[in-house]
């Protein structure tokens, strides 16, 4: 159960808002840490995941990079003390603005997606008279198992550079003076549960860095990008993902040669179990088949379950009467405003504190002023008293 004695607390602040519990966003990072550091593994953090500056520095204060993905990003990342020397910056669709972001802040690496977007850091490389340091990001056709909105390395999709390509991306290459290439980057979705997926991606890299080793190319550093998933079912029961056995199986499975470099963009793992949207009841309403509980926080403040219809535990924080169901649902005029179905809830009224769980990850990050709502505030547990 959601730590309770916060409710007091919580009643004076207007909803809904996002809270984050900053001990367990620590316990979190000290694991991720000590487990990412037992290897030398290098950990970028995800920041489309939660971008909230607070969060950031507090991550940054580990010593983990930046994994972004729009100039914005990158900005971002450096206002909240990431070394300029541990960005890496992904993305299909880099505008010339945003590579001219990355190139004037002397990032570590950009994962490049295509050949055309080579060419064209390339040249505006030469024109800033430097070497961009790039990646390429490969798709290695595996299937990550998860939502299809969020699997994003196999063939049909978007992202990355397919195995056809290779030989041209190697022609093109030998011809652009200002990129160096320095890695090969990968990432095939995200929430990803079934560990076997990540050791089949470790087999799947093994054979393309042969490929590129037949051919003399050898890089600095692999990065196998993020993806980790984390318990939506049992925040409470397992609030800190196995990262012990995450690292575990890319040190059992990938072959790395000496002195090449593993590098992780982990988001969701690191954020998502920290945060909770707080929502009050406004109205509970008699539908045909069941009872709606309609709260003051929609699609605007968590989009997952509308887009992905991803589940979130919901608690009642204020009741703890006989147990009934409800359609949690939001204010917004669309019907996939909709947070869960059949939800079994204490007896609920108005004004009841509602908590959405482990909405660390693309919670805030993905809100919206649809309907011309505010952006909600966020309240951090160290600053509560
Ligand atoms: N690296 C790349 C290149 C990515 O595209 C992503 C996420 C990550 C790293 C971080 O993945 P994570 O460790 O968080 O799984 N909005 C969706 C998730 C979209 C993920 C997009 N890419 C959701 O709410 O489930």
């Amino acid at each position: 159960m959601f730590n309770s004695s916060r409710i007091n607390e919580f009643s004076n602040i207007p909803t809904p808002f996002y809270y984050y519990d900053m001990e367990i966003l620590q316990n979190t990072l000290e694991i991720v840490k000590r487990e990412s550091s037992k290897y030398g593994y290098h950990v970028h953090y995800a920041v489309k995941a939660n971008a909230n500056p607070k969060i950031m520095t507090k991550i940054q204060s580990y010593g983990f990079g930046a994994d972004c993905v729009s100039g914005n990003e990158i900005k971002r990342s450096l206002e909240s003390g990431y070394p300029q020397n541990k960005i890496v910056y992904a993305g299909v669709g880099k505008s010339d603005q945003e590579i001219q972001t990355a190139l004037d802040s002397n990032i570590f690496c950009f994962n490049c997606e295509s050949i055309p977007e080579m060419e064209l850091i390339n040249e505006m490389a030469a024109k800033a008279n430097k070497i961009a340091k790039i990646a390429i990001r490969i798709n290695p056709n595996v299937n990550a198992n998860t939502h299809h909105y969020i699997t994003t390395g196999v063939e049909e999709n978007k992202f990355g550079i397919s195995r056809w390509e290779f030989d041209s991306v190697l022609e093109g290459l030998a011809s652009y003076k200002n990129i160096e290439l320095i890695g090969l980057h990968f990432h095939i979705g995200s929430q990803i549960t079934d560990l076997s997926v990540f050791k089949g991606l470790c087999l799947r890299i093994n054979e393309i860095k042969q490929w590129f080793s037949d051919r003399q190319i050898f890089v600095e550093h692999i990065n196998v990008g993020g993806g980790f998933g984390v318990d939506y079912k049992h925040p409470d029961e397992n609030p800190i993902p196995d990262f012990v056995a995450f690292f575990g199986i890319f040190d059992e499975f990938l072959d790395l040669e000496a002195n090449q470099e593993l590098h992780f963009e982990l988001g969701r793992s690191m954020v998502a179990q920290c945060g909770s949207l707080i929502s009050k009841v406004l109205y509970v309403k008699n539908g045909v088949k069941t009872k709606f509980a309609i709260l003051d926080a929609g699609m605007t403040e968590l989009l997952r379950p509308a887009l992905y219809q991803a589940y979130h535990k919901i608690e009642n924080l204020s009741s703890n009467g006989e147990t009934e169901n409800y359609d949690v649902v939001g204010p917004i005029c669309e019907s996939s405003d909709c947070f869960g179905k059949l939800v079994s809830l204490p007896a609920t009224k108005r004004n009841d504190l509602i908590a959405i769980r482990t909405t660390g990850a693309y919670g805030e990050a993905m809100a919206s002023r649809y309907n011309l709502r505010d952006i909600a505030p966020s309240i951090f547990s160290n600053e509560l008293n």
